[in-house]
C-alpha cells in the first residue's frame, strides 16, 4: 500500500484519507492483514438446527460449508474440492448427509471427512497412491461462537472469540440474549450495493450524526412515534471490546415500563430481567439509554429500532444482525438477518418482522436512505482528487485531541466501556484505529497442507527446463 505510514498516522489522528473508501491497494491489505486474522461471523445456530442442515457462506473469497453433523456438532468446511479444486457444494442451504463434488465425483460426509473416491483402485492404485484415510475437506483455521453466533478466523491462533470481543459481548446480549433460548433468525436477503465495506460498519457503529438529515422523510411519514429525529443527540455512544453502537434515551420509567414503551409485551420483558445482569437492566431501568445501532470490528452489525406498524400509536420493536461482505474495494454484499427471540409470541414474531422489512432489508427505507449516501461516497473517493482530501472524522474532538463531551460514570451509565451524551465520531475512530493498527501486522504466514500424497518430497528427479 503505498503511504501506508503516512495514511495510518492520518487515519489514527481522526484524518481520514479519503481514497481509503475506494483504493485497490487497500483493499488488498485489508484482505491480506485484516480479514486473514480477525473473526468472521458466518451464521446463527438457529441456521443450522437439525442434523444435516448447512448454509454455504463466504469469508471475502472463501466459501464455507457451515453444517451440522451426524454427532450434532456444527463444523465450517472450506469448500473446495480436495481433488482439483471445484466448489464441492454449490446450494446455499438445505440439509445432507454427505456432500458429492459435481466434477468427478469425490464425496464427504457433513463433517468433511472424505468418503468416496471414484475408481480409487484403478485410477490412484488405493491407498499407496492416494491415502484416503484422514483426509477431509479443510476446516476453518478457528471456530467458535457466542449467543449462538458463529464465528470463523482464517488465524488458526486466534483468540477465543469471547476474549476477541471483550465487553461488547455485554451490549450483544440485548440483541441476542432476550431469554433462556436465545434469539432465531430468519434470511438473510443478500444484495450488492456499489460501496465500501467501512462504510456501513462506521455508520451503525456511532453515526447518529445523519439521522435528522439521511431520514428525515421516514420521520415526516410518521413511521415513528417521536416527532423529530434530533432526538437522536439525547443518547449515547458506547464502545467496549471490539465493538461500539448508539442508543436512544428514553422517557421516564422503570425497566418494565421503558421495555414496554419500545412495544415489548409484558411477557418477554419478565424473561429479560431474569436473563440479564443487574448492569444490563440497569443500562434501561436506572439510566434510560435503549440500545440501537453498532458494529462489531470489523464488518458485523446490528440494529434495535421501534417503527409504528399500524395506523395507531403502538410501536413494535425488530433487531437486525447484518454484515458488511466486502466484494472488492468498492463493492460489497449486504447480508441482512430478522432477529428475534425465539420465546416471543408468534403474534409479536409476526409484526417484529414486518417492522423489520419497513424499516431495513433490501426494501427497508433505511437502507435505501443510507446507501445512495454510501455509494456516492465510494465514487468520489476513487478519483485522483481524493487523494488530496483529509477527511474530517474528528467530531468530539477539539484541535488538542481532548473531547469536551465528558464520559459517563459508572453512576450515569452502567455499561462497561466508555460513553458519551450526543454526536460524536469516537466509534468510527475506535475502529478505524483497530482497522490501522491491523493494517500495520505482517500477512499471516500460512503452511500449505498436504491432501493424499506422500509426506516428504518426491524421491524422483523433477525435469527443470531452463
Ligand atoms: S475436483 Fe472434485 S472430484 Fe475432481
Ligand atoms: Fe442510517
Amino acid at each position: 500500500m503505498r503511504d501506508a505510514a503516512d495514511v495510518l498516522a492520518n487515519v489514527r489522528r481522526g484524518m481520514l484519507p479519503a481514497h481509503i473508501y475506494n483504493d485497490p491497494e487497500v483493499f488488498i491489505a485489508e484482505k491480506e492483514r485484516l480479514f486473514s486474522r480477525s473473526w468472521a461471523f458466518v451464521a446463527h445456530e438457529s441456521e443450522v438446527p437439525q442434523v444435516g442442515d448447512y448454509v454455504v457462506r463466504r469469508v471475502l473469497d472463501n466459501s464455507f460449508i457451515v453444517s451440522r453433523d451426524q454427532a450434532g456438532e456444527v463444523r465450517a468446511m472450506f469448500n473446495m474440492c480436495l481433488h482439483r479444486g471445484m466448489q464441492v457444494c454449490r446450494a446455499e442451504q438445505g440439509n445432507a448427509s454427505h456432500f458429492r463434488c459435481p466434477y468427478h465425483g469425490w464425496s464427504y460426509r457433513n463433517d468433511g471427512r472424505i468418503v468416496g473416491l471414484p475408481f480409487h483402485q484403478e485410477a490412484y492404485g488405493g491407498e499407496e497412491g492416494f491415502t484416503r484415510k484422514g483426509q477431509r475437506l479443510l476446516p476453518a483455521p478457528s471456530l467458535d461462537s457466542y449467543n449462538g453466533l458463529i464465528f470463523v478466523s482464517m488465524d488458526p491462533d486466534a483468540p477465543p472469540l469471547r476474549e476477541f470481543l471483550g465487553d461488547f459481548a455485554f451490549y450483544l446480549d440485548y440483541y441476542t440474549k432476550q431469554s433462556a433460548s436465545g434469539v432465531e433468525v430468519l434470511g438473510p436477503q443478500r444484495w450488492r450495493i456499489k460501496a465500501n465495506w467501512k462504510i456501513g460498519a462506521e455508520n451503525f457503529a456511532g453515526d447518529m450524526y445523519h439521522t435528522p438529515q439521511t431520514h428525515t422523510s421516514v420521520v415526516e411519514i410518521g413511521l415513528f412515534r417521536e416527532p423529530k429525529a434530533e432526538k437522536r443527540k439525547d443518547g449515547n455512544t458506547y464502545w467496549a471490546g471490539r465493538g461500539g453502537g448508539t442508543t436512544y434515551k428514553l422517557p421516564p420509567g422503570t425497566f418494565e415500563e421503558r421495555l414496554a414503551y419500545v412495544g415489548y409485551p409484558a411477557e418477554m420483558i419478565e424473561r429479560m430481567r431474569a436473563q440479564w445482569s443487574p448492569e444490563q437492566v440497569d443500562v434501561i431501568g436506572r439510566d434510560g439509554f435503549m440500545i440501537s445501532a453498532a458494529s462489531v470490528f470489523p464488518n458485523l452489525s446490528l440494529v434495535h429500532n421501534w417503527p409504528k406498524v399500524a395506523d395507531t400509536d403502538d410501536v413494535l420493536p425488530f433487531i437486525s444482525l447484518r454484515q458488511w461482505q466486502p466484494i472488492s474495494e468498492n463493492e460489497t454484499e449486504v447480508l441482512s438477518w430478522f432477529v428475534v427471540d425465539k420465546e416471543a409470541p408468534e403474534s409479536f414474531k409476526k409484526l417484529s418482522y414486518k417492522a423489520y422489512l419497513m424499516c431495513f432489508g433490501s426494501s427497508g427505507m433505511f437502507e435505501q436512505d443510507d446507501v445512495e449516501n454510501w455509494v456516492s461516497l465510494t465514487n468520489m473517493a476513487g478519483g485522483t482528487m481524493a487523494r488530496r482530501l483529509l477527511l474530517n472524522g474528528r467530531m468530539g474532538m477539539l484541535h488538542d485531541g481532548t473531547t469536551f463531551v465528558p464520559a459517563l460514570t459508572p453512576e450515569e451509565f452502567a455499561g462497561p466501556g466508555e460513553a458519551r451524551v450526543g454526536y460524536g465520531e469516537y466509534n468510527q475512530r475506535h475502529l478505524l484505529d483497530l482497522w490501522a493498527n491491523h493494517l500495520e501486522m505482517p500477512p499471516l504466514a500460512t503452511t500449505p497442507i498436504l491432501i493424499g500424497g506422500p509426506a516428504a518430497a518426491p524421491a524422483d528427479p523433477v525435469e527443470v527446463v531452463s
